[in-house]
């Protein structure tokens, strides 16, 4: 190319420019922005205003919908294994006892199969209601590559990749790492956590009988004067299944907020405040704070996320009801 006359120029530069518009539109795996722009045009707006009209009646499944497809994609890849009912399925796991907006799936799906019948897939409406979610609550938009198709396998043992609450940071980038998501996916996803709520039984140890320092002991890291006020929130004795806002400043808007939390001491699980008091995570919350821009990086991070394990082509199927394989 260095004494190439304009015609080699030309097309190495066309070739170039494919390349890179082609990696902005496919997902790595096969998956595509505007998978049903031909097979259902509608596809899209029907998940989107599904989701709007139930988080009308009830602002927190925009929370619950964005966490579903996290534990979906953690869960052999984004297949919407984490929907399918049964005895020892993947919902019967301790981690997905607390998933939330199922019903929003299955009501946008019977829309979908009235519209396009056996076209759009339950792990497609997973991804696109996370993105509506997050813009909902005041997120930055994505375009949601498409054409996942549903798995036909769950098992309650699937749930031993996610990460848990007090896991270390060794051990979160460890889970992330063997999915493709590297540190700053990691600590941009967990952002994730700007909404939603926690409940109780994950980080109260923390307060009144922090192990790992000894027998009844505070966790250093909560911050003094945010202490009584997090003890008020969850008594000692009290409901363990009480929840309480994961972003103390503003629970329901998609902001930078949690991550200043985790500045001052005011993260609530453990692995929260954990990822300020490790030196390479802490890195990257200071730039998320400052220098990147969050939302920005949340979509592309999710992006990625999206296209863990995706099944394409022949692979799976389309599932006609989100909870059963066909
Ligand atoms: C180290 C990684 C992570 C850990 C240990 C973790 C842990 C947790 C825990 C313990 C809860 C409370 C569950 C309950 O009370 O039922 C929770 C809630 C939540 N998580 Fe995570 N999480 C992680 C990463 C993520 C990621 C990557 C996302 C999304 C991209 C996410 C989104 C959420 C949301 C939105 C909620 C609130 C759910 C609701 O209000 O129903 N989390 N997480
Ligand atoms: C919503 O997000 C925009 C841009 O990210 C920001 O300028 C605006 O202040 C936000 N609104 C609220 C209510 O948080
Ligand atoms: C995390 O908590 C669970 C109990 O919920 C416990 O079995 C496990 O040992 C803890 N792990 C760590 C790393 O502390
Ligand atoms: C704290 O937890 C340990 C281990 O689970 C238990 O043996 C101990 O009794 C607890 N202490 C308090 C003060 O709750």
């Amino acid at each position: 190319m260095v004494s190439g006359n304009s015609n080699e120029i030309f097309i190495f530069w066309t070739l170039l420019l494919l390349a890179t518009s082609a990696s902005l539109v496919h997902g790595h795996k096969g998956t595509r922005v505007g998978f049903y722009s031909t097979t259902c045009p509608q596809a899209e707006s029907i998940v989107s205003s599904t989701v709007q009209s139930h988080f009308n009646s009830d602002h927190t499944v925009a929370a619950g919908l964005l966490r579903m497809h996290f534990h979906d994609c953690f869960m052999r890849g984004c297949d919407a294994s984490v929907l399918i009912d049964g005895p020892n399925t993947q919902k019967k796991a301790e981690a997905n006892l607390g998933l939330r907006g199922y019903e929003v799936i299955d009501d946008a799906k019977t829309q979908l199969e009235a519209a396009c019948p056996g076209v759009v897939s339950c792990a497609d409406i997973l991804a696109l209601a996370a993105r509506d979610s997050v813009v909902l609550v005041n997120g930055s938009s994505w375009a949601v590559p498409t054409g996942r198709r549903d798995g036909r396998v769950s098992l309650v043992s699937d749930a031993d990749n996610l990460p848990a609450f007090n896991d270390s940071i060794d051990v979160q980038k460890q889970k992330f790492s063997a999915l493709g998501l590297n540190t700053q996916d990691l600590v941009a996803l967990v952002g994730g956590h700007t909404i939603g709520t926690s409940a109780c039984q994950f980080f109260q140890y923390r307060m009144y009988n922090f192990t790992k320092v000894r027998n009844g002991a505070v966790d250093p890291s909560i911050n003094l004067a945010f202490l009584p006020q997090l003890r008020e929130l969850c008594p000692q004795y009290g409901d363990v299944s009480k929840r309480v806002a994961l972003d103390t400043h503003s629970p329901n808007r998609f902001d930078t907020s949690y991550f200043r939390n985790l500045r001052i001491g005011q993260g609530i699980l453990e692995s929260d405040q954990m990822l300020w008091n490790d030196a390479s995570t802490k890195a990257i919350v200071q730039h998320l704070l400052l220098g990147l821009n969050f939302k920005v990086e949340f979509g592309n991070s999710m992006i990625k996320m999206s296209n863990i394990g995706v099944k394409i082509g022949n692979a799976g199927e389309i599932r006609q009801v989100c909870s059963k394989i066909n």
